[in-house]
């Protein structure tokens, strides 16, 4: 196992999505969740990502890591252009290259913080790109918290195991939708702060979405989503 990271690659941004549209056909009319998404992230970045409820930003990230086909348009990731694999190759592309990390931090109930990261290790792929997990624990702050199971964990420390198992493979690309939703003002800024951390350290393109304003500044860059397009934010955060 190592700890070292792949040689980040940075002349390749770690997304890029050319005239992306996710097209979904209700009754006679076609709606557009994603309507025509120019985009790139670099790596070391963290883009953030807001916008209203049903404006697309949670298509973009499926679509960004290959959990939905878009109907028009290309993804790379890494330089990959993932339209062209197939089912399984997608996968494995998946399981190597992405990390999601979700609102409620999707934590196998029976296992403790360190067996959620150890898990990654068994889920096949180059174990050299794995990452050391009590390293990465002591990264997010929980050694202490390592025999713990979900449930006896704060939501916070939750979310930071969701975010350090998400990073075990060292991700070229970081997808997070709405980490903070369920947390107070401190725990928050400390999982923002823990995200950028990771993002610049580690060489990761990060795409955040949040509808806390409050953890922008811990943003590199924040587009806003309407209507299945990105646009810059027209007041100031
Ligand atoms: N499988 C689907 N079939 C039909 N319409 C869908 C499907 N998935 C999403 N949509 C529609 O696409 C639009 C965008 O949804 P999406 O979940 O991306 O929004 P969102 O910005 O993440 O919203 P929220 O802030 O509430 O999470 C919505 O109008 C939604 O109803
Ligand atoms: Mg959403």
């Amino acid at each position: 196992m190592t700890t070292s990271a792949p040689t980040p690659d940075t002349a390749t941004p770690g997304l890029r999505m050319s005239g992306v549209e996710l097209a979904f056909q209700d009754g006679d009319q076609t709606l557009y969740a994603l309507a025509g998404i120019h985009l790139e992230v670099a790596r070391g970045e963290v883009l953030a990502v807001v916008g209203p409820s049903g404006a697309g930003k949670s298509s973009l990230l499926a679509v960004a890591g290959g959990l939905a086909t878009p109907t028009a348009g290309t993804v790379e990731v890494g330089g990959r252009d993932i339209g062209g694999l197939g089912r399984r190759e997608l996968t494995r592309f998946r399981r190597d290259h992405v990390g999601f990390v979700f609102q409620s931090g999707n934590l196998v109930p029976a296992l403790t913080a360190r067996d959620q990261l150890r898990l990654v290790g068994h889920l096949g792929g180059d174990r050299s790109r794995l990452r050391d997990p009590d390293a990465l624990l002591n990264a997010v702050g929980l050694s202490h918290r390592a025999r713990r199971k979900p449930a006896t964990l704060s939501g916070g420390e939750r979310q930071r195991v969701g975010i350090a198992r998400a990073l075990m493979a060292h991700p070229d690309l970081l997808l997070v939708d709405e980490p903070t939703a369920a947390l107070d003002r401190r725990n928050s800024h400390d999982v923002a702060r823990l995200l950028a951390e990771e993002t610049h350290e580690h060489g990761v393109a990060t795409v955040l979405v949040t509808h806390d304003h409050e953890i922008l500044e811990h943003c590199d860059r924040v587009l806003e989503m309407v209507d299945g397009g990105l646009r810059p934010v027209s007041s100031s955060v």
